[in-house]
């Protein structure tokens, strides 16, 4: 009997593993793939925002003699190569290649798949349109509705930099909605 019990606790683990893996399987495309459809006034301008923003910079920052002397005081030669600063300053990172397309890059920072999701099964135009009139689910298919738990993914004590994180009011200064038609 305990035998059977710990043959199915075994096979529930190994079931549940198979889909956290599935969930990982969208690939990043890259910011350079976003930016096609969101770059217009029409759109919405999301890539005039997000280039204005720390964010498409924080790659950069990395190099910056600010972030040399935050680094040396944990031992870290390089922050950007260091996996405890690229966590949060880029997108995907840790991510296995297989599942990067050819135009995410490193230098963009933290990118929209950072927040919205990996993009690369829900980017064409016929399916975003469909998610956008609600007429397809896009969790299923990697976008993510980011609220304030995403931001604290990386918004938090663990940030050598932390303060604090008001969501209701560092939202409103990335923020870039579609306009209304
Ligand atoms: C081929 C064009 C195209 C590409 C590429 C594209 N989008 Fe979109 N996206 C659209 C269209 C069209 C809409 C619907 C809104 C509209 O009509 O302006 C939309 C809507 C959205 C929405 C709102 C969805 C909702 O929940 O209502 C988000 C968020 C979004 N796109 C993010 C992204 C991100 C992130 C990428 C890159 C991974 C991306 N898009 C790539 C065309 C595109
Ligand atoms: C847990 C996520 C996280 C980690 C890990 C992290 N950072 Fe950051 N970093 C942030 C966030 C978020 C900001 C924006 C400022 C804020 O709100 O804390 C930031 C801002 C910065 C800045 C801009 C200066 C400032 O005060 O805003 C520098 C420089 C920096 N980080 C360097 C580093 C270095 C070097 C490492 C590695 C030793 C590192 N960060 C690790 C999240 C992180
Ligand atoms: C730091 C996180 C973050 C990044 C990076 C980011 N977004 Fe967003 N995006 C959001 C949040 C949060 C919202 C909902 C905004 C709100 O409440 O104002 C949003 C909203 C949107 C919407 C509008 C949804 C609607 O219904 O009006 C689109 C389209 C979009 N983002 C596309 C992009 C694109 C394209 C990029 C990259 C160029 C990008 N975002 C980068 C967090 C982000
Ligand atoms: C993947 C990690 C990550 C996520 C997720 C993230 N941020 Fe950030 N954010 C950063 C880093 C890193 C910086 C600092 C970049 C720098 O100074 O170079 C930053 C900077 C900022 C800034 C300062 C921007 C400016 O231009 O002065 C605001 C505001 C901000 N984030 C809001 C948000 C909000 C709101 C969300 C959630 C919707 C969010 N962030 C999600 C990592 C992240």
């Amino acid at each position: 009997m305990r035998k059977q019990i710990v043959v199915f606790i075994i096979s529930l683990i190994v079931f549940l593993l198979s889909f956290s893996h599935a969930e990982n399987q969208h690939k990043y495309v890259g910011v350079g793939k976003c930016k096609t459809c969101h770059k217009s006034a029409k759109a919405g301008e999301q890539l005039k925002s997000w280039q204005e923003s720390k964010h498409s910079k924080a790659y950069e920052t990395l190099a910056t003699a600010e972030a040399k002397k935050m680094a040396k005081e944990k031992n870290i030669a390089d922050p950007q190569k260091a996996p405890e600063c690229l966590k949060c300053h880029v997108t995907a990172y840790n991510v296995d290649k297989k599942y990067l397309g050819k135009k995410h890059k490193i230098e963009d920072g933290v990118g929209c798949e950072s927040c919205h999701g990996p993009g690369g099964d829900y980017y064409k135009k016929k399916v975003m349109k469909a998610i956008y009139k609600g007429e397809q689910d896009g969790a299923s298919l990697g976008l993510i509705k980011p609220d304030e738990k995403t931001c604290k993914t990386c918004h938090n004590p663990e940030s050598p930099s932390f303060k604090d994180f008001n969501y209701k009011k560092r939202v409103k200064e990335i923020t870039h909605p579609i306009p209304k038609k």
